[in-house]
């Protein structure tokens, strides 16, 4: 198998080293100039989202109110999508009550403990198809809440309180209640909501102090760091060369085709024009462990991880519910199961998604209609 791909690459390399005459040893296929990026001394630092806006007007309005400029947001009566005027719903036996005092929101809910409380509410997590609310259980400790707002027009079935684990009872005390670690946000949700997240763990006193640049997934998030690029731009007057600054390449689309070769049964790159694509959405649009470290690449950082079934151990490739894939993200690795209990696919789990640069990204994450797991693995296992 080995020996046959080496001899395909080898092909390949044959007929690139023929038709570029000029420079055999360069492996391209297209060729476009790719420019040196300009040296500016020390590390880049985060500017933030309002200093890129200054100069990059289109750009900024077509993020601002997209779903990373919402990831994460201050719980405010413009922000917060849920029902909270004194709302009830049940889970099982038990009664959990939203509520709004003026402009301040808190759910009534059994803690940890067993005991029935009132959580303020802080943060809005997400914001359509459905909102997830951080409340805070003791100064400083935010836990993701798990009755979501579905967020789809009434017609559609939403706007409703609905619970992410509706299959099962999790009592109190249980790995999987929302006051354990697994709902926990610095240790599950902060880092893909947010920019330029540092967790922050102290290891003896057993605490988190998290901290990040932006709150929501700003500019940066996706550029790197930019300073020494508005550095750059605001001392040289010339048009500069491509990425000038940032670490990380993104070319547009149209520079990065995609295609098939005859005879083959996998969509490869037809241009040369180098990307971070992958490595720059990846570490928030996958299902991976996370190794801690710098590492530059992404498989340095991150042990990308596939869903399985309970039964069967076959991968769940697409359909994998939220609560499936976010509760399988936050225990990879160390609460083998409570991922295994928590696995659940959606119907139609056993169509592969069409493979494109992006999609290869995301047949990790759930499809938007799947919400509620109704069906396991199990039923998906024709493939
Ligand atoms: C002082 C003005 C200024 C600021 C501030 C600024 N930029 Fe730029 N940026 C420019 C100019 C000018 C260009 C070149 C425009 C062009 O080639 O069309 C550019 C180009 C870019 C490009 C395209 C690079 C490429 O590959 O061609 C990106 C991406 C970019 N900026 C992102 C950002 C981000 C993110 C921030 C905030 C960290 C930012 N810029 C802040 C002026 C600025
Ligand atoms: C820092 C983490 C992070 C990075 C990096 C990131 N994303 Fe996202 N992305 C998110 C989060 C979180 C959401 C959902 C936010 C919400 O629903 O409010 C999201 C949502 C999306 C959506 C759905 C938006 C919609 O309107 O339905 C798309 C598409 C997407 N991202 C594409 C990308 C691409 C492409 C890249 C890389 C160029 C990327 N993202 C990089 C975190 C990230
Ligand atoms: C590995 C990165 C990652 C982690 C960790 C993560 N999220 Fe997300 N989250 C995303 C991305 C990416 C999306 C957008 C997915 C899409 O639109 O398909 C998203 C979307 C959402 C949404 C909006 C619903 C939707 O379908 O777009 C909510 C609510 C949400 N996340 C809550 C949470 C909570 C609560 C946690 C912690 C328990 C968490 N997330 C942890 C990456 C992450
Ligand atoms: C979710 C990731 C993500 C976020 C957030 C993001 N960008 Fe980008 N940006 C990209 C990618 C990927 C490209 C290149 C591919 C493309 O053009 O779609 C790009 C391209 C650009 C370009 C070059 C456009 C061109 O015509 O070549 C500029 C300028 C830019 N971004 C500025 C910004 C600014 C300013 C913000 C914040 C307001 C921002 N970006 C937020 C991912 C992101």
């Amino acid at each position: 198998m080995r020996f046959g791909l080496a001899l395909i690459l080898l092909a390949v390399l044959g007929v690139v080293a023929s038709a570029c005459s000029k420079k055999a040893e360069e492996i391209v296929i297209e060729t476009e100039p790719v420019a040196p990026v300009p040296v500016v001394a020390g590390p880049a630092e985060y500017v933030g989202t309002e200093a890129c806006a200054s100069c990059h007007e289109a750009e900024h309005e077509g993020w601002a109110g997209s779903h990373h400029d919402l990831a994460m947001q201050k719980a405010t009566p413009e922000t917060v999508r849920g029902d909270f005027d004194d709302v009830t719903v049940k889970y099982y036996k038990e009664t959990t009550r939203f509520v709004r005092d003026g402009d301040a929101f808190a759910i009534e809910a059994l803690g940890a403990d067993g005991k029935r409380a009132r959580f303020p509410v802080i943060y809005t997590f997400g914001v359509d198809p459905m909102q997830q609310y951080l409340v805070e259980v003791e100064p400083g400790r935010l836990q993701s809440f798990l009755f979501a707002w579905d967020t789809r027009p009434k017609g559609e079935g939403g706007q409703r309180w609905f619970h992410l684990q509706p299959d099962e009872y999790i009592e109190p005390g249980d790995p999987l209640h929302w006051t354990g670690p697994s709902y926990n946000w610095n240790y599950a949700c902060a880092d893909c909501h947010s920019t330029a997240v540092k967790k922050n763990y102290n290891r003896a006193s057993k605490r988190y102090s998290t901290e990040y640049f932006e709150i929501n997934v700003g500019c940066e998030a996706c550029h790197g760091p930019g300073s020494r690029h508005v550095e750059l731009e605001e001392t040289k007057a010339k048009r500069r060369p491509s990425n000038t600054g940032f670490d990380r390449r993104l070319p547009p689309p149209e520079k990065r085709k995609w295609s098939f070769v005859e005879g083959g049964n996998i969509a490869v790159l037809a241009t040369s024009q180098p990307s971070d694509e992958t490595s720059t959405c990846a570490p928030c649009h996958s299902r991976r462990a996370d190794l801690g470290g710098k590492g530059p690449g992404y498989h340095d950082r991150y042990r990308l991880a596939v869903t399985r079934s309970t039964s069967t151990g076959r991968s769940c490739r697409a359909g994998c519910t939220r609560r499936a894939w976010s509760v399988a993200t936050a225990t990879t690795g160390t609460a083998g199961t409570s991922e295994r209990r928590a696995t659940r696919c959606a119907p139609g789990a056993t169509k592969p998604r069409p493979m494109t640069s992006r999609s290869i990204i995301f047949t990790t994450l759930a499809p938007k209609a799947a919400f509620a797991p109704t069906a396991t693995c199990r039923s998906a296992r024709t493939w």
